[in-house]
């Protein structure tokens, strides 16, 4: 079992990957500057494998702390998590976002070459896409997007393309999320952002926990069967089986770069999630709501294909939405006041 760099390995997708990996037998490196994250995640996913996971809190920018990794741990390859992820605040401070997304993967990269590791898994985002013009979306889909994250991810997954042409000793995998939620289920890691969040099951849970008074829905008049927006809710246990699936194929495949869209292959709507997650969570009356106007830049509908990374990985999501929400529940209510 190699050792693996997870960078981002304290926040939500990264310490799913972070527990997988580490029940796998992999020997990790977490390396998070927790702007994002909690350092309490990790010890709680060593107590939950048994397991010590070298943690190192810094900035993946710093090219000094990242030459002092790869010089005192011998590392197989890296999973790359961590970034800046809010899509309205990267419209609002799109320095941050290019330096943070882009800055800290070529830092990272150009250590990985001057360390000969040359496998990574790259999170790249269903934003990459833009307004799509035809649904489902394909790996093929045109590549526009449209805010500052958005581009930020499609200039990182240009750098690994051409660094893939400059040496086709590298093996690359970029995989482009959709929407993940839920959590583990044991309840003890799961989404837990610092701030207040943007993303609907966050808010979901907060409105429901008493935190947040009312779920605005953006938006009841799109070309869409109930006229609220469609997403491709993926679970995040789902999505951390197929970054496992990835980083063997990169040890079998010939191809230098690999591209796969990860969601479940089909959409659901704002008020079809509202629906499962009041029925998940087991409430007598209807979660506090309102219809407000359409949130700036948001598409109507967005789903993917998912059969490229069906066939290829010899993948596929098995979690619904209603495990999606029971999961994420009971992370959020054995959280709370921690
Ligand atoms: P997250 O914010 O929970 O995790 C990102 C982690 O990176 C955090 O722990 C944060 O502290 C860390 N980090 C940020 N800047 C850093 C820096 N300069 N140096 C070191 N660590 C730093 O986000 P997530 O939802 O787990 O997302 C993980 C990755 O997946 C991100 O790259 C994100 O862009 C991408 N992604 C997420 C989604 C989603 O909806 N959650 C969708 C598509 C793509
Ligand atoms: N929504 C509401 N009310 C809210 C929050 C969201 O109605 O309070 C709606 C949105 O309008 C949208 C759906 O719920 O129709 C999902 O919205 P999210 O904010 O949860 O997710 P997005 O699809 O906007 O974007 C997310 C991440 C991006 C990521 C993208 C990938 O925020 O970082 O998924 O598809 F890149």
């Amino acid at each position: 079992m190699g050792n693996i760099l997870v960078t981002g390995g304290g926040g939500f997708i990264g310490s799913h990957a972070t527990l997988a990996l580490a029940r796998g037998g992999h020997q990790l490196v977490v390396l998070d500057n927790f702007c994002n994250a909690k350092p309490a995640t990790i010890a709680t996913i060593e107590k939950m494998t048994g397991q010590r996971i070298t943690t190192i809190t810094g900035d993946m920018r710093d090219e000094q702390l990242l030459a002092d990794i790869f010089t005192n741990h011998k590392l197989e390859a890296v999973m790359h998590f961590a970034g800046l992820k809010a899509v309205a605040e990267s419209v609002a401070q799109p320095l941050d976002y290019f330096s943070v997304n882009v800055g800290g993967s070529i830092a990272l990269l150009r250590a990985m070459k001057n360390h000969h590791v040359k496998k990574i898994i790259f999170s790249s985002s269903a934003t990459v896409y833009g307004a799509p013009q035809q649904l489902p979306l394909t790996e093929k889909s045109p590549l526009a997007p449209i805010n500052p994250y958005g581009l930020s991810k499609l200039m990182v997954e240009q750098v690994l393309q051409n660094l893939c042409a400059s040496d086709p000793t590298w093996r690359v995998a970029t995989l482009r999320y959709f929407n993940p939620c839920g959590a583990d289920e044991s309840g003890l890691i799961g989404e837990d952002p610092l701030g207040i969040p943007n993303n609907l099951m966050p808010i979901l849970l907060k409105v429901a926990g008493g935190e947040m008074e009312k779920l605005q829905i953006y938006g009841n008049d799109y070309d869409t069967p109930d006229g609220t927006g469609v997403r491709d809710y993926i679970h995040v246990v789902d999505l951390v089986a197929a970054h496992i699936k990835a980083l063997a194929y990169l040890d079998k495949t010939k191809d230098s770069l690999s591209v796969f869209n990860l969601g479940c292959g089909h959409g659901h709507s704002v008020l079809e999630m509202v629906k499962t997650f009041e029925e998940a969570t087991g409430r007598n009356t209807p979660l506090p709501r309102l219809m407000a106007p359409r949130r700036p830049g948001d598409s109507a509908a967005v789903w993917t294909d998912a059969s490229h990374a069906n066939h290829i990985l010899q993948w596929r999501a098995s979690k619904n939405l209603k495990d999606m929400c029971v999961d994420a529940w009971r992370f959020y209510q054995q959280s709370k006041g921690k």
